[in-house]
């Protein structure tokens, strides 16, 4: 992957990775779109990195997946990578007979990133070059008890990004078990945010080969 030059879309683009790597990507000379739901937040980081583009999409919402992704070509036609960043980890108890946690956690870490790739596909697919990063997790791998669909999504993102290699799609799985995790409230310090924003820029070194 060329890491200059490109037009990448990040969802969950305000914070933590998805941060981290719009503010590496965008230092690195490429037009950067970030979204999320959180338009506040959005708005900070693009002040704090003037030419940075955010929108607002909520991945959970499949209307709004289709028209934001019609609109986002028609604005950028030059759109050629996007990095699935959006996620959540909220802890679940199997023993409670509730599946609502189970079922949030589906929709936002692996239908939403679906629904995206699918949605952006028939674009993609006319460019010469074009990538698409999923970022999976250690925990589906190694799942853990107390997010037991968080580490399901996670095993079925990987296997999602394999198939789409399969399909001539230039795919660049991420697993993000490599980068130092800070916790969430960690992740607010100075400290941890120039570490996110370190690693991220080897993440990108990584890729340029
Ligand atoms: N940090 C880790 O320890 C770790 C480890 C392995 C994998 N990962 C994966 O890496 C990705 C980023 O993690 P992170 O720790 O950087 O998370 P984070 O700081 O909590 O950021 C997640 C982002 O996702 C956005 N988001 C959540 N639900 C959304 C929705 N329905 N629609 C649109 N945006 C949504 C949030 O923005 P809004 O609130 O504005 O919507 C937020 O900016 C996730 O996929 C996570 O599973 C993280």
């Amino acid at each position: 992957m060329h890491v200059r030059g490109n037009t990448i879309l990040i969802t969950g683009g305000g914070s933590g990775i998805g941060r981290g790597l719009a503010v590496a990507l965008h230092a690195r000379g490429n037009q950067v779109i970030i979204t999320g739901r959180d338009l506040q937040k959005l708005a900070a980081e693009k002040r704090a990195n003037p030419g940075i583009v955010s929108r607002r999409l909520d991945v959970d919402d499949p209307a709004a997946i289709a028209t934001f992704a019609s609109s986002i070509v028609d604005e950028f036609p030059a759109l050629n990578v996007v990095i699935n960043s959006a996620g959540i980890l909220p802890a679940e108890n199997v023993l409670s007979g509730d599946t609502k946690i189970a079922e949030a956690v589906i929709l936002t870490n692996l239908l939403g990133p679906i629904r995206l790739i699918n949605a952006l596909l028939p674009h993609f697919s006319r460019l010469s070059s074009s990538a698409i990063l999923l970022i999976s997790s250690g925990l589906g791998f190694v799942p853990l008890a107390f997010v037991p669909t968080y580490s399901a999504t996670k095993a079925a993102i990987h296997s999602y990004s394999q198939s789409l290699s399969g399909n001539s799609c230039v795919t660049l799985p991420f697993k993000s078990s490599n980068l130092f995790l800070p916790t969430r409230k960690q992740k607010s310090s100075a400290k941890s945010r120039r570490l996110i924003l370190m690693q991220c820029r080897s993440l990108i070194t990584y890729l340029k080969r």
